[in-house]
């Protein structure tokens, strides 16, 4: 571990704090022209049954989804806290991966009152993720090797500051969204750096098993946030003629926009550490249509 730059990480995040409650201009009304989440993050968005939708329809989609997002956010940095919890008993309250987890668990903590703010201001309502959702998510954080939640913590991280770094640069995103993001991409950097020099020293000394199954894990971890974002319930409260219909072209039609706009990131990880082989590269290409 680079204990140099690992200070310099718990430094800014106390000398730079960043409060949503500050940060974030709350009392800011969306204008008409706004819209919430950038238009091909949205899941029908290219499909030929997005332009039958009504102008207001598109953006109510965009509003909808880009709740499930945060929602989706939120949930599994609660998720991650209850592992950092759990994980830093392990260690000394002077020793510097404790201290670190301790600006980490804070930043985490105001991150999931952001997004759980944020998801009020644009009065949504969360579709809720599923039992198996919640079985997976809690096991994952209370029974799983450190070195195994730390990289399903980096997939989540990772995915969010994609997604948080179209939002940001969209002018047409409503404002409180853009700063939303603009703050969470800030501090997800530093535990990203963080998440990757821990992770690092498993890495160099993992053999092709080992990179077999991170490769999976990651996998796995982009697919289950990826089920929590499109849901048939939505188009239903958009009043399309066919929910149904909308929802099955919408699930297909996502799988391309996300393969082909959320990918590069996380696939940059991934083949760093050399995590495409063939056990691993046609599940990727079968379950996120990666071109990989
Ligand atoms: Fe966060
Ligand atoms: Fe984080």
């Amino acid at each position: 571990m680079q204990v140099e730059q690992i200070e310099r990480l718990i430094k800014i995040s106390k000398t730079k704090p960043l409060l949503p409650e500050v940060f974030v201009p709350w009392q800011e009304e969306p204008t008409e022209k706004d819209i919430f989440l950038t238009e091909k993050l949205s899941s029908l968005y290219g499909h030929p049954l997005y332009e039958t939708l009504s102008r207001q329809q598109q953006v109510e989609l965009g509003r909808h989804e880009v709740v499930q997002v945060m929602f989706s956010y939120a949930w599994s940095e609660g998720l991650f806290c209850l592992f950092m919890n759990r994980y830093i008993l392990t260690l000394m309250p002077d020793s510097i991966e404790y201290r670190f987890l301790l600006r980490e668990l804070i930043e985490e903590f105001r991150h999931q009152d952001m997004f759980t703010q944020a998801i009020l201001r644009l009065n949504g309502k969360p579709v809720k993720p599923t039992f198996m959702h919640k079985f997976v998510g809690v096991f994952t954080a209370r029974f799983m090797p450190s070195d195994a939640v730390f990289l399903s913590g980096l997939s989540v991280e990772v995915m969010a500051d994609t997604y948080g770094t179209y939002l940001r640069k969209d002018p047409a995103v409503y404002q409180v969204l853009r700063k939303v993001s603009e703050l969470h991409n800030i501090e997800e950097a530093r535990h990203i750096i963080f998440a990757k020099d821990y992770l690092a020293r498993f890495v160099a000394r993992a053999g092709f098993i080992r990179r077999s199954w991170y490769s999976y894990l990651v996998l796995l971890n982009i697919y289950f946030m990826r089920t929590l974002y499109v849901k048939k319930e939505i188009f239903e409260r958009i009043g399309v003629a066919d929910p149904e219909k909308a929802y099955r072209a919408a699930l297909k039609n996502y799988e391309k926009l996300f393969a082909k706009e959320c990918l590069g990131d996380i696939t940059a990880v991934v083949s760093e550490w050399k995590g495409f082989n063939w056990a691993t590269r046609w599940a990727w290409r079968w379950l996120l249509k990666a071109n990989v």
